[in-house]
């Protein structure tokens, strides 16, 4: 029934005797500085609907994940914030399990890169890396910051683009012009940081050294055994020819400050977030390890029959079939059995983006209250095992959900199970049960389930609706609405609903991996055991009555879908934050003695008493008015302000203000904001709503300075 396992990276994975597998499974960790959106779920929806896939074969499955938790972002984020990286990685680790369990993603574990089995790891690791004499200190030249005393990464870095000269260009490429250059080259740099201009300083790093030839030997043979042509050719390349020597050592160290491990053996250094990050796979397997009994030694040894493998996008690529695989093979564990690489969201045929709302958090999917598992079938019907990227696509997901999941699938069981129920005692008839139609699904199971395991998710479901399109003709022949008419019909109604109820049963089957939920209370209205491949052959039976039919699931309703966009675009688009609230942090933070400012520091806000002499409503924003104000100056200046729910916009106008002249213009979706209007809220706008916008006593003029 189990489709062959596709090629394999290292050492073929073989079922013991028994044809039980060990399989331990992964999903890329997510960064603990943001939110889980739609565009993760992709990831971790494919992940589990083959987990789910080959634990209903009654394989050893596990499947772990983490919070990648260490680097400079999460620093500098934890600081912002006024809490501590651990603080920040804790709460941030609540809401990504949160996201997950709604989302149906059955991990195993859940753990944390910022673990001791997960330093205890990277210390042995590469320690035996140093051993195998792979590991070099070198000193290299890098971009500081000598006002935050830090080294600064390459996105940390600002300025003008050489080629074109637009303005708060990152350090690596213009987002205006599209040219990439080094972080060298930008005119006037500044660190995000803190704004000064970063010098350049000289610092030990500890480097892998890919570069030697028995990384090469070694890679050169694993990637024949990728499963993806894709990514064997995207390997090759960066192998490049035999003897080309390609590969470039690896730089794992950065200095203190640094949310991370300190390297042993190495003060002030500490393991690059991308050593412990895949670490961070073993060390959750670890963990679970410890607790339930599992002999973590021997999954983790060269030459074991466990398979190992990583589903990751294809941005990661280069981590996953490069570093990871040499970090293992030289430090002396299994290989990756194989890494399964997939594409990119698309949100109508777009990049997700925070104006348009389709920047979607999983959180909000919830509290739209759209059923979380409506989405895994939407991926999972796109979904193949290529590393194509998959668009999600809002009126064909609402078309697809409510016919194929409503119209096609659930609909058989509400036909058939009132008459069963009513007339029938809710038992089936069991010669039905060998009726051909069951026998072409029973049939179709084994391919199916086969289309899980090769990650054809997308033909494994059109597999699955032409079935159901077969049944619901079988229903529509039978009519066993007009079978119930005469009472005389009562052995060929009997027949009709059993035929479509175990029809039902076996596409529940089909949909187990993607619907877990929705199966689930299939499997206790139909009153059986939790589902398995197996379970095709054992066809619903007299002997045991099925509940009354409770309603499976709803129609996506279009309102969820508007109300999705409007809450992403709400809570996710700092830009309508165009009056500057007082945040509780910041509320908070007041007598921490480093949030003292200096009288220059204050003079570097230019405040200017403005005139409101227009003000409109925004079309197609609820929280922004549109603002034109008089500064003094030869023109007027355009503001966006988050007012709307303050202040009708007749009222405003002609009225004073006081206003930031000198903040950097903001690109909005509806224009360019020049500036901010200063308005007052409470700490916790929660609990007492209310903004307040400030107007001078009488006597002052447009243009006049505040200080
Ligand atoms: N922390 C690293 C992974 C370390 S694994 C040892 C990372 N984190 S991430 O949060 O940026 O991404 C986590 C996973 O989600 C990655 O595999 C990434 O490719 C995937 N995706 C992030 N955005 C995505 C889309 N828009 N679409 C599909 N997958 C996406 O990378
Ligand atoms: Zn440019």
């Amino acid at each position: 029934m189990s489709a062959p396992i596709s090629a394999t990276a290292s050492a073929a994975p073989a079922a013991n005797e028994s044809g039980r597998r060990q399989i331990l499974v992964t999903s890329a960790l997510p960064y603990a500085n943001g939110q889980i959106h739609i565009g993760h779920m992709v990831e971790y929806i494919q992940t589990d609907i083959w987990v789910r896939t080959l634990r209903m074969h009654g394989h050893e499955v596990y499947y772990v994940g983490a919070d990648d938790t260490h680097g400079t972002p999460v620093m500098l984020r934890a600081e912002k914030e006024g809490i501590t990286p651990k603080q920040l990685i804790e709460r941030v680790w609540k809401e990504h399990k949160r996201d997950f369990d709604s989302f149906g993603i059955s991990f195993d574990n859940y753990y944390s890169t910022d673990a001791e089995e997960n330093r205890v790891l990277c210390n042995s690791i590469y320690t035996a890396l140093q051993q195998a004499g792979l590991i070099e200190a070198r000193d290299i030249e890098q971009a500081y910051d000598p006002v935050k005393e830090m080294f600064l990464p390459d996105r940390f870095i600002k300025g003008q683009c050489p080629k074109c000269g637009a303005k708060d260009q990152y350090g690596d490429n213009c987002e205006v012009c599209g040219s990439t250059y080094q972080p060298t080259e930008l005119i006037n740099p500044y660190s995000v940081v803190s704004g000064a201009t970063p010098i350049r300083k000289t610092s030990t790093h500890y480097f892998f050294k890919l570069s030697d030839p028995r990384c090469e030997t070694f890679l050169r043979g694993w990637v024949s055994g990728l499963a993806q042509p894709e990514a064997t050719n995207k390997m090759r390349e960066w192998l490049g020819d035999q003897g080309e020597a390609k590969l470039a050592d690896w730089d794992i160290s950065r200095d203190a400050p640094y949310f991370g491990f300190e390297i042993p053996g190495a003060p002030g250094k500490y393991f690059y977030v991308w050593v412990d990050a895949p670490v961070g796979y073993y060390a959750s397997f670890k963990n679970l390890a410890d607790r339930v009994g599992i002999d973590f030694d021997a999954w983790i040894a060269p030459g074991t029959k466990a398979e190992q493998y990583h589903f990751i996008g294809k941005d990661i690529l280069y981590f996953h079939t490069l570093f990871w695989p040499a970090m293992l093979e030289f430090s002396g564990h299994r290989t990756p059995t194989n890494v399964f690489a997939h594409g990119f969201l698309t949100v109508d045929g777009a990049k997700m983006s925070k104006s348009r709302g389709t920047f979607i958090t999983a959180q909000s999917v919830i509290d739209t209250g759209l059923n979380p598992e409506w989405l895994r079938y939407y991926f999972a019907a796109k979904l193949n095992s290529t590393m194509e990227d998959i668009d999600l696509n809002l009126d064909d997901f609402q078309a697809r959900v409510n016919s194929d999941l409503v119209g096609k699938y659930v609909n058989i069981a509400s036909r058939a199970a009132g008459f069963l129920i009513k007339r029938f005692d809710g038992r089936v008839q069991d010669s039905a049960m060998h009726h051909a139609l069951l026998g072409q699904l029973r049939d179709a199971i084994g391919h199916i389930a086969g289309f899980y395991e090769s990650r054809e998710y997308g033909r494994a479901l059109r597999t699955t609706m032409e079935l159901a399109d077969a049944v619901n003709a079988y229903v529509d022949t039978a009519k066993p609405w007009e079978q119930a008419k005469d009472p005389a019909n009562a052995v060929a109604l009997h027949e009709t609903c059993s035929v479509s109820l175990e029809a039902f049963r076996l596409l529940s089957l089909a949909l187990k991996p993607v619907l877990p939920k929705l199966v689930e209370s299939v499997e206790s209205f139909l009153g059986i055991a939790p589902l398995v491949w197996a379970d095709a052959a054992k066809p619903l039976s007299s002997a045991n009555a099925i509940n009354a039919y409770k309603h499976l699931t709803t129609r996506v309703d279009p309102k969820q879908i508007e109300a999705l966009l409007a809450a992403n675009r709400e809570s996710l688009q700092p830009g309508e934050q165009a009056v500057a609230p007082a945040p509780a942090k910041a509320a908070a933070k007041k007598e921490d003695a480093s949030d003292v400012i200096s009288i220059d520091d204050f003079a570097k806000v230019d405040l200017r008493i403005a005139k409101i002499v227009d003000c409109k409503a925004v079309e197609g924003s609820d929280k922004l008015l549109q603002l034109t104000l008089d500064v003094g100056e030869e023109k007027t200046r355009n503001v966006f302000s988050g007012i709307k729910s303050a202040y009708q916009p007749q009222d405003l106008i002609g009225k004073l203000t006081v206003m930031v002249v000198n903040l950097a213009p903001r690109k909005m979706k509806f224009g360019l904001s020049e500036g901010m209007v200063l308005a007052a809220s409470a700490a916790d706008e929660k609990a007492e709503p209310g903004l307040y916008i400030l107007e001078p006593h009488g006597g002052a003029k447009p243009g006049m300075r505040v200080k």
